[in-house]
């Protein structure tokens, strides 16, 4: 059960949206197709921001928005951010998304159309996050990355965070029956995830698409203790342009639910990434 307070962006609207259920638009967004037929499953797939939804249902560990490629935002990536030191790292107020600037000078002058997009683009997927969540706050971090950061699967102990590449390889992920827990984080006592007994028989590791969206639960969310999105960053040194959003505060958010998982200690033998869930780190 969802044991906290609903996102401001749903009204009085069921979370799991009943059949024959008219679509409502709030704030431009779809809210038309809430959570999928398939609940049970730990990785949702989804098509529309509605779909963002599937995060709330317990069973939902990675919800992924596999929305369509924007080519000049993506090309702008490419070209542009993979060139230059990009390492933006910031706690913004939600009520000032629409002056969130992420790109260096640099970058804007090399390609201005093109940053544009790609700034437009960061703000809609920040307020979005921010209206799900309730923010009032947000941790954003925008990386040119060149080498794996957390290499090895692992939790994060936040609520929920969002990961998006915009251009290389993207983050890898184990749905949940291609796991077993026990084996995540020092109770691996070294071995690499591919022999420490993580991956089930017959497991697939999986990768989020470039421009796809992933919303990873983490254990920090109401229920979800022991649980959340088993992730890791891609191998190689290809270089990789990452978009990430965490809650750093709330305006009456959820009931009970801390979002940011500092308020918590985690909980001990809890294969958790420590550094992924707190204001200075960061899960890359
Ligand atoms: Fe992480």
């Amino acid at each position: 059960m969802w044991t906290g307070r609903k996102p401001r962006w749903f009204g009085d609207e069921p979370l799991v949206r009943e059949p024959g259920m008219p679509e409502r638009h709030l704030a431009g967004m779809s809210l038309a197709s809430s959570v999928p037929a398939s609940a049970g499953c730990s990785v949702h797939r989804v098509d529309d921001l509605a779909g963002w939804v599937a995060i709330a249902e317990p069973a939902t560990q990675i919800v992924l928005w596999t929305r369509p490629r924007v080519a000049a935002i993506a090309e702008f990536a490419e070209r542009v951010l993979t060139r230059l030191p990009l390492e933006f790292v910031a706690e913004v107020r939600t009520a000032d998304l629409d002056t969130l600037d992420p790109l260096p000078p640099a970058a804007t002058a090399a390609d201005p159309s093109g940053a544009a997009a790609f700034r437009a683009d960061v703000r809609e997927l920040a307020a979005a996050f921010a209206t799900l969540t309730g923010a009032s706050r947000l941790g954003v971090r925008l990386l040119r990355l060149e080498a794996p950061m957390c290499p090895r699967f692992h939790t994060d102990f936040v609520g929920v965070r969002l990961l998006t590449t915009y251009c290389g390889v993207g983050t890898e992920y184990l749905d949940e029956t291609a796991a077993d827990r026990k084996f995540l984080g020092h109770q691996s006592q070294g071995a690499p995830d591919e022999t420490s007994g993580l991956l089930r028989p017959g497991a697939q590791v999986q990768r989020v698409e470039p421009f796809t969206v992933a919303l990873l639960k983490g254990a920090a969310w109401p229920g979800n203790q022991h649980r959340g999105a088993i992730h890791r960053s891609p191998p190689g040194r290809t270089p990789r342009v990452l978009l990430s959003f965490d809650v750093q505060g709330q305006d009456g958010g959820f009931d009970g639910f801390d979002p940011t998982g500092e308020g918590h200690d985690a909980p001990d033998a809890t294969p958790h990434h420590a550094p992924c869930g707190t204001t200075g780190g960061a899960c890359r």
